[in-house]
Protein backbone atom coordinates (compact mmCIF):
# COMPACT_ATOMS: atom_id res chain seq x y z
CA UNK A 1 0.00 0.00 0.00
CA UNK A 2 1.32 3.72 -0.72
CA UNK A 3 0.27 5.02 2.94
CA UNK A 4 0.08 8.86 1.79
CA UNK A 5 -1.59 10.08 4.83
CA UNK A 6 0.37 12.87 7.18
CA UNK A 7 1.17 10.18 10.08
CA UNK A 8 1.03 7.46 11.02
CA UNK A 9 4.12 7.26 7.92
CA UNK A 10 5.41 4.35 6.49
CA UNK A 11 7.88 2.77 8.44
CA UNK A 12 11.57 1.60 6.57
CA UNK A 13 12.51 -2.44 6.57
CA UNK A 14 15.08 -1.78 9.58
CA UNK A 15 12.55 0.05 11.77
CA UNK A 16 9.94 -2.32 11.40
CA UNK A 17 12.43 -5.13 12.13
CA UNK A 18 13.42 -3.77 15.23
CA UNK A 19 9.83 -3.02 16.45
CA UNK A 20 9.38 -6.82 16.71
CA UNK A 21 12.43 -7.65 19.33
CA UNK A 22 11.74 -8.92 22.76
CA UNK A 23 10.78 -6.97 25.68
CA UNK A 24 13.69 -5.98 28.15
CA UNK A 25 13.20 -4.41 31.65
CA UNK A 26 12.09 -0.60 31.45
CA UNK A 27 13.85 -0.39 34.36
CA UNK A 28 17.33 -2.14 33.99
CA UNK A 29 20.37 -0.83 32.19
CA UNK A 30 19.46 -1.96 28.39
CA UNK A 31 16.61 0.12 28.59
CA UNK A 32 18.39 3.07 30.43
CA UNK A 33 21.09 3.15 27.13
CA UNK A 34 18.28 3.40 24.81
CA UNK A 35 16.72 5.88 26.17
CA UNK A 36 19.44 8.14 27.01
CA UNK A 37 20.75 7.72 23.24
CA UNK A 38 17.15 8.80 21.89
CA UNK A 39 17.14 11.87 24.38
CA UNK A 40 20.18 12.69 22.72
CA UNK A 41 19.32 12.18 19.15
CA UNK A 42 16.02 13.75 19.36
CA UNK A 43 17.34 17.18 21.05
CA UNK A 44 19.79 17.47 18.23
CA UNK A 45 17.10 17.73 16.03
CA UNK A 46 14.62 19.92 18.08
CA UNK A 47 17.72 21.71 17.87
CA UNK A 48 17.94 22.28 21.86
CA UNK A 49 20.19 21.84 25.05
CA UNK A 50 16.95 22.44 26.93
CA UNK A 51 15.56 19.27 28.65
CA UNK A 52 13.79 16.98 26.43
CA UNK A 53 11.15 14.18 27.45
CA UNK A 54 9.61 11.70 25.65
CA UNK A 55 6.12 10.91 26.80
CA UNK A 56 4.01 7.50 25.79
CA UNK A 57 0.78 8.86 24.45
CA UNK A 58 -0.24 9.66 21.02
CA UNK A 59 1.10 13.44 19.94
CA UNK A 60 -2.44 15.40 22.07
CA UNK A 61 -0.46 13.79 25.27
CA UNK A 62 2.36 16.03 24.33
CA UNK A 63 0.48 19.12 23.83
CA UNK A 64 -1.63 18.55 27.07
CA UNK A 65 1.09 18.08 28.44
CA UNK A 66 2.41 21.36 27.40
CA UNK A 67 -0.15 23.43 28.83
CA UNK A 68 -0.88 21.76 32.23
CA UNK A 69 2.93 21.97 32.83
CA UNK A 70 2.80 25.29 32.63
CA UNK A 71 -0.20 27.22 33.14
CA UNK A 72 -2.92 28.21 35.86
CA UNK A 73 -6.56 28.04 35.66
CA UNK A 74 -7.56 31.79 34.91
CA UNK A 75 -4.15 32.21 32.79
CA UNK A 76 -4.85 34.45 29.72
CA UNK A 77 -3.75 32.23 26.75
CA UNK A 78 -3.17 33.69 23.46
CA UNK A 79 -3.91 30.92 21.08
CA UNK A 80 -3.12 31.31 16.96
CA UNK A 81 -5.06 29.25 14.95
CA UNK A 82 -4.47 28.68 11.51
CA UNK A 83 -6.53 24.60 11.26
CA UNK A 84 -7.91 22.27 13.22
CA UNK A 85 -4.94 21.07 15.17
CA UNK A 86 -4.13 25.19 16.51
CA UNK A 87 -7.67 24.69 17.58
CA UNK A 88 -6.95 21.42 19.69
CA UNK A 89 -4.24 23.28 21.14
CA UNK A 90 -6.47 26.48 22.27
CA UNK A 91 -9.79 23.63 23.33
CA UNK A 92 -7.16 21.96 25.57
CA UNK A 93 -6.30 25.25 27.50
CA UNK A 94 -9.59 25.92 27.81
CA UNK A 95 -10.39 22.79 29.16
CA UNK A 96 -8.28 23.04 31.71
CA UNK A 97 -9.92 26.19 32.70
CA UNK A 98 -7.08 28.69 30.80
CA UNK A 99 -8.82 32.03 29.57
CA UNK A 100 -7.90 31.71 26.11
CA UNK A 101 -8.24 34.30 23.64
CA UNK A 102 -8.28 32.75 20.30
CA UNK A 103 -7.27 34.53 17.02
CA UNK A 104 -7.91 32.61 14.28
CA UNK A 105 -7.10 32.71 10.54
CA UNK A 106 -8.87 31.07 7.39
CA UNK A 107 -7.87 27.81 6.60
CA UNK A 108 -4.68 27.73 4.54
CA UNK A 109 -3.65 31.19 5.67
CA UNK A 110 -0.36 31.06 7.98
CA UNK A 111 -0.58 33.42 11.39
CA UNK A 112 0.53 37.30 10.59
CA UNK A 113 3.69 37.71 13.20
CA UNK A 114 3.32 41.74 13.06
CA UNK A 115 -0.95 41.01 14.06
CA UNK A 116 -0.02 38.82 16.58
CA UNK A 117 2.43 41.12 18.15
CA UNK A 118 -0.49 43.59 17.66
CA UNK A 119 -2.73 41.68 19.68
CA UNK A 120 -0.49 40.73 22.41
CA UNK A 121 -0.19 44.65 22.90
CA UNK A 122 -3.30 45.48 22.61
CA UNK A 123 -5.01 42.48 24.60
CA UNK A 124 -2.08 41.42 26.63
CA UNK A 125 -0.68 40.29 29.16
CA UNK A 126 -0.73 36.93 27.71
CA UNK A 127 0.86 34.11 30.06
CA UNK A 128 1.58 31.99 27.07
CA UNK A 129 1.15 32.13 23.33
CA UNK A 130 -0.24 28.73 21.44
CA UNK A 131 0.48 27.80 17.89
CA UNK A 132 1.50 25.04 15.36
CA UNK A 133 4.29 24.86 13.37
CA UNK A 134 3.10 23.11 10.91
CA UNK A 135 -0.71 22.84 10.38
CA UNK A 136 -1.18 19.56 8.79
CA UNK A 137 -4.96 20.03 8.37
CA UNK A 138 -4.43 22.66 5.87
CA UNK A 139 -0.49 22.18 4.25
CA UNK A 140 0.41 25.14 5.87
CA UNK A 141 3.58 25.99 7.73
CA UNK A 142 3.72 28.77 9.92
CA UNK A 143 7.31 30.99 10.06
CA UNK A 144 8.03 30.25 13.81
CA UNK A 145 11.37 32.16 13.92
CA UNK A 146 9.29 35.32 12.59
CA UNK A 147 6.27 34.63 15.09
CA UNK A 148 8.77 34.37 17.93
CA UNK A 149 10.49 37.33 17.42
CA UNK A 150 6.90 39.19 17.19
CA UNK A 151 6.07 37.52 20.42
CA UNK A 152 9.32 37.99 22.08
CA UNK A 153 9.17 41.91 20.92
CA UNK A 154 5.76 42.53 21.65
CA UNK A 155 5.45 41.81 25.67
CA UNK A 156 8.49 42.13 28.06
CA UNK A 157 8.63 39.51 30.09
CA UNK A 158 7.80 37.92 27.04
CA UNK A 159 4.51 35.34 27.51
CA UNK A 160 5.72 31.89 27.18
CA UNK A 161 6.04 30.31 23.57
CA UNK A 162 4.26 26.81 23.17
CA UNK A 163 4.64 25.08 19.68
CA UNK A 164 3.04 22.16 18.29
CA UNK A 165 6.06 20.70 16.17
CA UNK A 166 4.29 17.38 16.13
CA UNK A 167 3.75 17.24 11.96
CA UNK A 168 7.20 19.38 11.36
CA UNK A 169 10.29 18.87 13.80
CA UNK A 170 12.26 16.47 12.43
CA UNK A 171 11.34 17.35 8.84
CA UNK A 172 11.11 21.57 9.02
CA UNK A 173 13.79 23.49 10.46
CA UNK A 174 12.65 24.52 14.04
CA UNK A 175 15.58 26.04 16.03
CA UNK A 176 14.40 25.80 19.60
CA UNK A 177 16.86 27.61 21.62
CA UNK A 178 18.22 30.24 19.11
CA UNK A 179 14.51 30.87 18.57
CA UNK A 180 13.42 31.44 22.03
CA UNK A 181 10.64 28.81 22.05
CA UNK A 182 10.23 27.71 25.33
CA UNK A 183 7.99 24.45 24.56
CA UNK A 184 8.34 22.19 21.57
CA UNK A 185 6.30 19.53 21.12
CA UNK A 186 6.48 16.29 18.31
CA UNK A 187 4.80 12.36 18.21
CA UNK A 188 6.35 9.58 16.51
CA UNK A 189 4.47 8.61 13.84
CA UNK A 190 5.09 11.83 11.98
CA UNK A 191 8.86 12.41 10.27
CA UNK A 192 10.64 10.02 12.62
CA UNK A 193 9.24 7.04 10.87
CA UNK A 194 8.20 5.33 13.86
CA UNK A 195 4.88 3.76 14.82
CA UNK A 196 2.23 5.98 16.62
CA UNK A 197 2.49 5.54 20.48
CA UNK A 198 5.60 8.32 21.46
CA UNK A 199 5.30 12.26 21.73
CA UNK A 200 8.19 14.33 22.78
CA UNK A 201 8.53 17.82 24.57
CA UNK A 202 11.73 19.91 25.05
CA UNK A 203 10.61 22.29 28.17
CA UNK A 204 12.87 25.33 28.40
CA UNK A 205 14.30 27.05 31.92
CA UNK A 206 11.50 29.75 31.64
CA UNK A 207 8.91 26.79 31.07
CA UNK A 208 10.51 25.29 34.71
CA UNK A 209 10.23 28.55 36.61
CA UNK A 210 6.12 28.72 34.77
CA UNK A 211 6.01 25.16 36.31
CA UNK A 212 6.66 25.93 39.87
CA UNK A 213 3.45 28.43 39.82
CA UNK A 214 1.65 26.15 37.48
CA UNK A 215 -1.54 25.17 39.34
CA UNK A 216 -3.29 22.85 36.78
CA UNK A 217 -4.19 19.41 37.54
CA UNK A 218 -1.55 17.17 36.48
CA UNK A 219 -0.91 13.48 36.96
CA UNK A 220 0.47 11.11 34.06
CA UNK A 221 2.00 14.36 32.36
CA UNK A 222 3.81 15.34 35.53
CA UNK A 223 7.22 16.57 33.67
CA UNK A 224 8.28 17.45 37.70
CA UNK A 225 8.37 13.10 37.60
CA UNK A 226 9.49 13.00 33.66
CA UNK A 227 12.53 15.12 35.52
CA UNK A 228 12.99 12.66 38.52
CA UNK A 229 13.22 9.75 36.53
CA UNK A 230 14.64 10.97 33.47
CA UNK A 231 17.76 11.55 35.58
CA UNK A 232 18.14 8.07 35.77
CA UNK A 233 17.05 7.18 31.76
CA UNK A 234 13.83 6.02 32.83
CA UNK A 235 9.99 7.15 32.64
CA UNK A 236 7.65 6.82 35.48
CA UNK A 237 5.27 4.42 33.94
CA UNK A 238 5.70 1.91 31.70
CA UNK A 239 6.48 3.16 28.14
CA UNK A 240 5.57 1.93 25.07
CA UNK A 241 9.60 -0.09 24.26
CA UNK A 242 8.68 -1.43 21.22
CA UNK A 243 8.13 2.20 19.84
CA UNK A 244 11.61 3.34 21.24
CA UNK A 245 13.13 -0.10 19.02
CA UNK A 246 11.80 1.21 16.45
CA UNK A 247 12.54 5.14 17.32
CA UNK A 248 16.50 4.31 17.81
CA UNK A 249 16.81 3.00 14.82
CA UNK A 250 15.41 5.67 12.33
CA UNK A 251 17.16 8.57 14.37
CA UNK A 252 20.36 6.63 13.71
CA UNK A 253 19.62 6.47 10.36
CA UNK A 254 18.27 10.40 10.72
CA UNK A 255 21.38 11.10 11.92
CA UNK A 256 23.63 9.81 9.38
CA UNK A 257 21.74 11.93 7.18
CA UNK A 258 22.32 15.03 9.77
CA UNK A 259 19.90 17.53 10.72
CA UNK A 260 20.97 19.45 7.82
CA UNK A 261 20.64 16.47 5.43
CA UNK A 262 16.94 15.13 6.74
CA UNK A 263 15.47 18.75 6.23
CA UNK A 264 17.00 19.48 3.08
CA UNK A 265 15.61 15.97 1.87
CA UNK A 266 11.86 16.90 3.12
CA UNK A 267 12.41 20.69 1.11
CA UNK A 268 13.14 18.59 -2.04
CA UNK A 269 10.19 16.22 -1.74
CA UNK A 270 7.73 18.88 -0.40
CA UNK A 271 8.71 20.84 -4.07
CA UNK A 272 8.50 17.87 -5.95
CA UNK A 273 5.05 17.04 -4.67
CA UNK A 274 3.96 20.90 -5.46
CA UNK A 275 5.27 20.82 -8.60
CA UNK A 276 4.09 17.32 -9.65
CA UNK A 277 0.18 18.36 -8.49
CA UNK A 278 0.55 22.02 -10.69
CA UNK A 279 1.73 20.06 -13.49
CA UNK A 280 -1.65 18.35 -12.96
CA UNK A 281 -3.45 21.67 -13.24
CA UNK A 282 -4.58 20.63 -9.25
CA UNK A 283 -4.50 23.26 -6.85
CA UNK A 284 -2.42 24.21 -3.91
CA UNK A 285 -4.42 25.21 -1.01
CA UNK A 286 -1.55 26.56 1.10
CA UNK A 287 -1.18 30.49 1.45
CA UNK A 288 2.73 30.36 -1.05
CA UNK A 289 5.43 31.16 0.49
CA UNK A 290 3.60 28.86 3.96
CA UNK A 291 3.78 25.72 1.63
CA UNK A 292 4.28 22.80 4.70
CA UNK A 293 7.01 20.27 3.11
CA UNK A 294 5.59 17.26 5.22
CA UNK A 295 2.15 17.57 3.95
CA UNK A 296 0.35 18.94 0.12
CA UNK A 297 -3.03 20.04 0.87
CA UNK A 298 -4.55 19.66 -3.05
CA UNK A 299 -7.86 21.31 -4.51
CA UNK A 300 -9.74 19.12 -6.98
CA UNK A 301 -11.45 21.09 -10.09
CA UNK A 302 -15.22 22.08 -9.87
CA UNK A 303 -17.34 19.31 -9.46
CA UNK A 304 -14.34 16.48 -8.41
CA UNK A 305 -15.32 15.28 -5.00
CA UNK A 306 -12.50 14.69 -2.28
CA UNK A 307 -14.18 11.55 -0.69
CA UNK A 308 -14.95 9.98 -3.86
CA UNK A 309 -11.17 10.51 -5.20
CA UNK A 310 -10.11 8.95 -1.60
CA UNK A 311 -12.08 5.89 -2.25
CA UNK A 312 -11.00 5.20 -5.81
CA UNK A 313 -7.03 6.06 -5.27
CA UNK A 314 -7.32 3.55 -2.34
CA UNK A 315 -9.64 0.54 -4.05
CA UNK A 316 -8.24 1.04 -7.50
CA UNK A 317 -4.47 2.32 -6.79
CA UNK A 318 -3.97 1.22 -3.11
CA UNK A 319 -3.38 4.85 -2.29
CA UNK A 320 -4.16 5.97 0.84
CA UNK A 321 -4.63 9.58 1.08
CA UNK A 322 -5.65 12.01 3.77
CA UNK A 323 -8.70 13.31 3.88
CA UNK A 324 -9.66 16.96 4.81
CA UNK A 325 -12.56 19.48 5.99
CA UNK A 326 -12.40 23.13 4.58
CA UNK A 327 -16.14 24.84 4.31
CA UNK A 328 -16.79 24.62 0.84
CA UNK A 329 -13.43 23.14 -0.65
CA UNK A 330 -13.12 19.72 -2.04
CA UNK A 331 -9.44 18.70 -0.87
CA UNK A 332 -7.11 15.65 -0.55
CA UNK A 333 -3.90 16.03 1.82
CA UNK A 334 -0.68 13.97 0.26
CA UNK A 335 1.99 13.43 2.83
CA UNK A 336 5.72 13.55 2.49
CA UNK A 337 7.52 13.15 5.30
CA UNK A 338 9.68 10.20 6.65
CA UNK A 339 9.99 7.52 4.33
CA UNK A 340 8.92 8.25 1.17
CA UNK A 341 10.11 8.60 -2.65
CA UNK A 342 9.86 10.79 -5.60
CA UNK A 343 8.70 7.31 -6.86
CA UNK A 344 5.76 6.81 -3.92
CA UNK A 345 4.88 10.42 -5.43
CA UNK A 346 4.91 9.41 -8.94
CA UNK A 347 2.23 6.91 -8.63
CA UNK A 348 0.09 9.11 -6.85
CA UNK A 349 0.57 11.59 -9.83
CA UNK A 350 0.19 8.70 -12.15
CA UNK A 351 -3.10 7.71 -10.75
CA UNK A 352 -4.42 11.44 -10.28
CA UNK A 353 -3.90 11.86 -13.99
CA UNK A 354 -5.89 8.93 -14.88
CA UNK A 355 -8.83 9.98 -12.87
CA UNK A 356 -8.43 13.58 -14.15
CA UNK A 357 -8.47 12.08 -17.92
CA UNK A 358 -11.62 9.74 -17.18
CA UNK A 359 -13.51 13.03 -16.51
CA UNK A 360 -12.74 15.02 -19.49
C1 LIG B 1 0.06 19.40 13.91
C2 LIG B 1 -0.56 18.29 14.69
N1 LIG B 1 -0.88 18.50 15.97
C3 LIG B 1 -1.42 17.53 16.70
C4 LIG B 1 -1.71 16.29 16.19
C5 LIG B 1 -2.34 15.27 17.05
O1 LIG B 1 -1.47 14.21 17.23
P1 LIG B 1 -1.99 12.78 17.67
O2 LIG B 1 -3.02 12.35 16.70
O3 LIG B 1 -0.73 11.96 17.64
O4 LIG B 1 -2.53 12.92 19.04
C6 LIG B 1 -1.42 16.03 14.86
C7 LIG B 1 -1.74 14.72 14.25
O5 LIG B 1 -1.98 14.61 13.08
C8 LIG B 1 -0.82 17.05 14.10
O6 LIG B 1 -0.51 16.84 12.81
Amino acid sequence: MNLRIPGPTPLPPDVIEAVGQQMINHRGPEFEAIFAEITDALKQFFETKNDLYILTSSGTGSMEAAIVNTLSPGDRVLAVTIGVFGERFAKIARAYGADVVQMSYPMGQAANPAEVAEKIRNEGPFAAVLFTQNETSTGVTNDVEALAQAIHEAADPSPLILVDGISGVGAIRLRTDEWGIDVVVSGSQKAWMAPPGLAFISFSPKAWEAYAKAKMPRFYFDLGDAKKYALRNQTPATPAVSVLYGLQVSLRNMLAEGVDGTIARHTYIGDYCRKGVQELGLGLFAEPGHYSNTVTAVTLPEGMSASKTLATLRERYNIVAGSTKAPGVEMIRIGHMGYVSTADLDQVFAALRELLAERG
